[in-house]
């Protein structure tokens, strides 16, 4: 059985002061049945994994870069990630491959930057409106998940998050059929690649998780979790979430 994971994305939001809504989070869930991730950015690391060090809630980056130390003004290595308390760190969100031009080649390379720093990857893979409209979703996030997962890849040290890229931030959410669609497809590219090993993998749905809509959205089958932005910015918003989750 895969345990399943509830993980929060901050994006560019937070502040020293947001540390007591993960011990709210941390409080409100001693020991969760699901694994909770929580995804600050970079600056609140250290406090948040010395904050979250005995409790259940783990810490992760947003981005590396894919080389372990170097010439790159502004970026920040998996090994750093790893040695300022991070466990896991997302690779390759539309944000990313949109405003910087990540290729599924840069995610790549920094999700094995990833593992050889013994982070967990969450690979983001996704469609645009447009693609969808033309009918590419499965041939996009096919592509997407082949090129941007590396052979290392496991159940252990990947994880993968479906996010429409249009549902993202909007509150537009695909429907229950149109997810399980997607995990699925997504499921047998992985069991092509990894064989048995691919029921390892979690798969998460990402894209206007809230409260309200989570218990449906994990009752679809192969959904492992969720990749939540917005709603996982309070302990209000994502705990309900997280409780979801667990009863699913
Ligand atoms: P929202 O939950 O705010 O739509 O963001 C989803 C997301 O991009 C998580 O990575």
């Amino acid at each position: 059985m895969r345990r399943k994971l509830a993980a929060g994305n901050w994006k560019m939001n937070g502040t020293l002061t947001r540390v007591t809504e993960v011990m709210a989070l941390c409080a409100a869930h001693q020991a969760p049945s699901v694994d909770v991730l929580i995804c600050p950015p970079a600056t609140l690391i250290p406090a948040l994994a010395t904050a979250t060090t005995d409790h259940a809630v783990a810490i992760g980056g947003q981005d590396c870069h894919a080389a372990v130390s170097g010439a790159h003004t502004g970026d920040i290595s998996a090994h750093m990630l790893a040695d300022a308390g991070a466990t896991h760190v997302i690779i390759g969100h539309s944000e990313r491959r949109a405003d910087r031009g990540e290729t599924s080649a840069d995610v790549h390379a920094k999700a094995l930057a990833a593992h050889t720093a013994t982070l967990t990857a969450v690979i983001c893979i996704g469609e645009t409106l447009a693609q969808r409209e033309a009918g590419e979703t499965l041939d996009v996030v096919g592509t997407q998940l082949r090129d941007s997962t590396p052979d290392s890849a496991t159940g252990e040290n990947t994880v993968i998050a479906y996010e429409p890229v249009w549902a993202i931030g909007t509150g537009k959410v695909p429907t229950l059929e149109q997810i399980g669609e997607v995990h699925a497809a997504l499921r047998i590219a992985l069991t092509n690649r990894f064989g048995a090993d691919a029921n390892a993998f979690r798969i998460l749905y990402g894209g206007s998780v809230k409260a309200s809509n989570a218990a449906e959205i994990f009752a679809v089958p192969d959904v492992d979790g969720a990749l939540v932005g917005g709603a996982s910015l309070t302990a209000e918003d994502f705990s309900p979430i997280i409780t979801a989750l667990e009863n699913a």
